[in-house]
């Protein structure tokens, strides 16, 4: 249990109870909390429910303000209160409460955060690869991404399902099982096994362009495979095991877990009552031999739900999906992570889904194709990076790093730290940036020791880490939580503000699905250390400030730590 709400939710609790009380509002809906400052200047926090109230009380803002500054009694966590510009108020925090805060944080795992999900689930659908194909780098995206989000939501509390939505079915197995026995290469298969599926595909897929039998058989076994002949089905059951386990090599290797492992075809069975469904409610009908749902009037093209060849489409299996996981986990929501491309799909079977009243709610969160300059992977062949290469690349080079930084390192350790620096550094430059924007990836920016980047925070933590030890070391009889902490300099109070908040990062990181809130604010923490180092004595300091000081570092590492593990993020103690 956390031991105390945090300063933005006790403040917000008090001016709008104290807001209410002195104008007799006892009823009305407005927001009366307060937000945090971004400048100093204007103290940790503000309110601006003069602004909001002058209409109701038909007064002028800064008279608002002054009546109610005159009126109210201050929480004893508030040192000064102050009115500004045209009827802020302002409050400072006293370095008292602060400081007492920061203490109480040292015992909290949530450090300081609601549980706010409890006895909530979410399922948080990504990843998704397509069986017998490689990953793309959209697929990674969707998993790094993915992976932060489902990480934060756990962390409020909420019971979370990472499902991963398999690209299992569809017409291209029939292809696939052809083109399996006639071209399969053992040894690939040995080797590279979805490769060398996916290489088998493309040539019966290209076969089948002008070799009219090839198709005819193609759709045969197709049929066959969807009438359940064991041996067809046996074969599609071998890609999908050999593209799985290729998968989880690399899930392996990016820290990622799912709890489910629901593939489209999971959902097959449900696909003909679902057109049952949309027909009796009207929302089907017959175009050109397909059955479509019409969604015009919403200013979306139709939405194919049956093909003139009777096969369902991806939207039909994805309302079949929304119908099974309502039913068995009753879910608060289901958040998708995909890319861009799939916007309208999305918006298309979302508006389905409630027009079939599947009552769910259902959030697509988007990110836009990762750029990839010319000549950036070694590894890149055609337009596919393979994630494998990726990653061992990214390893190689912080080994590099590594290697140059800590030539006395045994071996084993060095390595393991590249690990760590090189998948942290592929995860950070798809998690540091609003995910809808347009991201370039270059190796000098994801591995940049200087500036924003995951090596750069984890070089911090160590850092900050060794501070720590070094005091162990010069004072081991000391009991540090014997010894107070205090908030006097400009600097520390900065820092502890900061830590105070790091609450407030996680959940407007995971309520707008945003996980670079959360790498910003761990930016920004380890920049606002970094000049309490070079601004205050730490070892050298006083007796008791030394301490205090020792102990607002730890409190910094911590944050740090479970700040990076909620992006997927490593640390390692020394560097
Ligand atoms: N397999 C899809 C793809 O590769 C992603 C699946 C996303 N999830 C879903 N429920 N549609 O594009």
């Amino acid at each position: 249990m956390r031991p105390f709400a945090t300063f933005e939710e006790r403040l917000s609790d008090w001016t709008t109870n104290a807001m209410k009380s002195v104008f007799g509002l006892e009823d009305a809906e407005v927001n009366l909390g307060v937000a945090p400052t971004n400048n100093e200047k204007f103290g940790d926090y503000q309110c601006n429910a003069a602004m909001t109230l002058t209409k109701l009380l038909k007064k002028a803002p800064r008279q608002i303000a002054q009546e109610f500054v005159d009126a109210a009694e201050l929480p004893e966590f508030v040192e000064k209160i102050e009115i500004a510009g045209p009827g802020f108020i302002n409050f400072h925090l006293s370095n008292a409460a602060l400081a007492e805060y920061i203490q109480s944080l040292e015992n909290d795992p949530s450090l300081g955060t609601a549980r706010v999900g409890e006895g909530k689930t979410v399922v948080i659908d990504y990843s998704g690869p397509n069986v017998a194909k490689p990953m793309h780098i959209g697929h990674i995206r969707s998993t790094v991404i993915g992976n932060a989000i489902d990480r934060l939501y756990r962390f409020l509390g909420y019971d979370v399902i990472a499902d991963n939505h398999l690209g299992d079915w569809g017409t291209q197995f029939g292809l696939m099982m052809i083109g399996y026995r006639e071209f399969r290469d053992e040894e690939a298969l040995k080797t590279a096994p979805v490769e060398e599926l996916e290489r088998v595909y493309v040539a019966s897929y290209n076969k089948s362009k002008d070799d009219v039998s090839w198709r005819e058989s193609a759709k045969a076994e197709l049929v066959k495979l969807q009438q359940g002949d064991p041996e067809n089905r046996a074969l599609w059951e071998q890609f999908i095991e050999l593209s799985i386990k290729e998968f989880d090599v690399i899930y392996d290797r990016l820290g990622v877990k799912f709890d489910l492992y629901r593939g489209e075809s999971f959902y097959n069975d449900r696909l003909p009552k679902i057109i049952e469904r949309l027909e009796a409610k009207g929302l089907a009908k017959e175009s050109e031999g397909a059955l479509i749902v019409d969604l015009e009037e919403y200013g979306m093209p139709i939405c194919i739900v049956r093909k003139s060849d009777g096969g369902y489409n991806y939207a039909t299996t994805d309302l079949a999906t929304v119908e099974a996981r309502v039913e068995e986990f009753a879910p608060e929501r289901v958040i998708y992570v995909t890319d861009e491309r799939q916007q309208l799909h999305f918006k298309q079977f979302f508006k389905t889904s409630e027009l079939l009243g599947l009552n769910a709610n259902l959030v697509h969160v988007w990110f836009g194709l990762m750029r990839l300059p010319e000549a950036t992977f070694s590894t890149r062949e055609g337009n596919v990076i393979k994630l494998a290469a990726l990653l061992d690349e990214a390893e190689a080079r912080a080994l590099e790093m590594v290697e140059s930084s800590s030539p006395d390192m045994p071996e084993e350790q060095q390595k393991d730290l590249a690990k760590a620096i090189g998948i942290g550094a592929i995860k950070y430059t798809d998690l540091s940036q609003n995910p809808q924007s347009l991201v370039t990836f270059t190796w000098e920016k994801a591995l940049n020791m200087e500036g924003n980047s995951a090596p750069y925070l984890q070089y911090a933590y160590a850092r900050i880490s060794s501070v720590h030890d070094k005091y162990r070391a010069q004072y081991p009889d000391t009991d540090l939580n014997e010894c107070s902490l205090n908030i006097e300099h400009e600097i520390e109070r900065r820092l502890a503000i900061k830590l105070s908040r790091f609450p407030a990062a996680v959940r407007a990181a995971a309520e707008n699905y945003r996980p670079n809130i959360m790498a910003d604010y761990l930016y920004d923490l380890a920049q606002i250390y970094s000049s309490f180092y070079q601004n205050v004595p730490f070892l050298k300091a006083p007796e008791g400030e030394r301490e205090s000081r020792i102990r607002l570092c730890r409190s910094t590492a911590a944050t740090l730590k479970q700040g990076l593990e909620l992006l997927g993020i490593e640390t390692r103690e020394r560097i």
